[in-house]
């Protein structure tokens, strides 16, 4: 056989086997994922106003976390009009405790705009859906392919991780070169017909085999005969990620102010972080004890005893802050209108306070002010 008839025969095999690899990788693929996927709400009964509710909240959020949210907002908010139509503070108790509140507050501002401008419906268009707000690439995707069958990619950090493996993609994953690629390949294996369940089988795939910050279980995924990291040993070097900036640290000294079983509450301001939640009265720095009763006085405020409670830490994506709490017991309420005073009842109920102050929140006793104990 000559020379030329060999690398013709060849040739042709790799184009029969990369003629197959997307079908073999999607069947495997969904194979797995209807073996393995989680029975979720959203995905039981899809609808997209729920796909777009959850993929809303999985932003920035475990999905354990999510189920209980989900379900409570949807109960309480049953359609994209009510949604438009609900009290901020509503919806602000709806949200306490998932944080990035600018999520929730999207949430409203697109419901408003889907009313006054789509019928009250989400469009199916990828476009359509990422010029709505709060709706970035990765989401439009999400909500354009599982709520409406479009063969969109939707990619996240699980998605990412998976692909970047499989492909012994080499590039930071934070660069917009890296994720084109990335998109690029889903696009050629992805199924005609089952792309909502493709995206979410890369991400189920993402959180339960091929594992962030620890070992991926490769001799359990189903992908595993097609990964150029697995078969090349590279899966401690991928997906590459360029460190972050550091955070900015802020300190603060925390007040649980309190007098006659009632607490102190300040509504921060109407923008920039943490908007418009309700907070602990607290200052900048970190201040001992007796600067603490001198800042207090020079507020008009007349304390009976400070008590030292425990430090705590919140970490937000660009700052940390860094507190130091304290127990005030007020002889009085102070003339101070910045402050509301409100029940440890009635700030579970009513108000929402940001988890940043999860850890004094905690200590909140309903009779007599904090038990260091817990
Ligand atoms: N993360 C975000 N959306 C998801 C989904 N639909 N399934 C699994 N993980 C997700
Ligand atoms: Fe991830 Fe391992 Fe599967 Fe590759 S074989 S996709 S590294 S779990």
């Amino acid at each position: 056989m000559s020379l030329f008839c060999v690398r013709s025969i060849i040739l042709a095999q790799l184009q029969t086997m990369n003629k197959q690899m997307p079908k073999k990788f999607s069947d495997a693929l969904l194979a797995w994922y209807d073996a393995n996927g989680r029975t979720l709400p959203f995905r039981t009964h899809p609808n997209p106003y729920h796909i777009w509710i959850s993929e809303i909240m999985l932003q920035q959020t475990r999905m354990d976390t999510v189920l209980p949210y989900f379900e409570r907002f949807v109960q309480a908010v049953p359609t994209i009009k009510d949604l438009a139509n609900l009290p901020d503070d509503k919806l602000l108790k709806l949200w306490q405790g998932l944080g990035y509140y600018s999520r929730a507050k999207n949430l409203k501002k697109t419901a408003a705009i889907l009313c006054a401008q789509h019928g009250g419906r989400l469009p199916s268009d990828i476009k359509e859906l990422a010029k709505l707000p709060g709706i970035g690439p990765y989401t439009a995707g999400a909500i354009a392919s599982i709520a409406f069958g479009k063969k969109n990619a939707a990619i996240d950090g699980n998605v990412l991780r998976v692909i970047t493996r499989i492909t012994a993609n080499d590039g930071d994953i934070a660069d917009k070169k890296t994720k084109n690629a990335v998109e690029n390949f889903i696009l050629q294996v992805m199924p005609e017909g089952r792309s909502g369940d493709f995206n979410q089988a890369l991400m189920e795939l993402g959180a339960l085999i091929c594992l962030a910050n620890t070992t991926p279980k490769c001799s359990e995924c189903p992908l595993s005969f097609c990964c150029e990291a697995y078969e090349k040993n590279l899966i401690d070097l991928i997906p590459v990620k360029k460190a972050k900036p550091c955070r900015k640290i802020e300190k603060k000294t925390v007040f649980i102010l309190r007098c006659d079983e009632e607490y102190a509450l300040r509504q921060r301001p109407s923008d920039g972080l943490l908007s418009s939640l309700f907070e602990f009265y607290n200052v900048e720095g970190h201040l001992g004890k007796a600067a603490c009763r001198q800042h207090l006085v020079q507020q008009n405020m007349q304390v009976s005893d400070i008590t030292p409670l425990p430090n705590a830490k919140h970490i937000f994506t660009h700052l940390e802050w860094h507190m130091q709490g304290y127990d005030v017991a007020l002889m009085q309420k102070p003339p101070c209108e910045a402050l509301v005073w409100a029940k440890k009842e009635e700030i579970q109920k009513i108000y929402s306070v940001p988890s940043a102050f999860k850890a004094y929140l905690k200590h909140l006793s309903s009779s007599s002010g904090f038990n260091s104990a817990t």
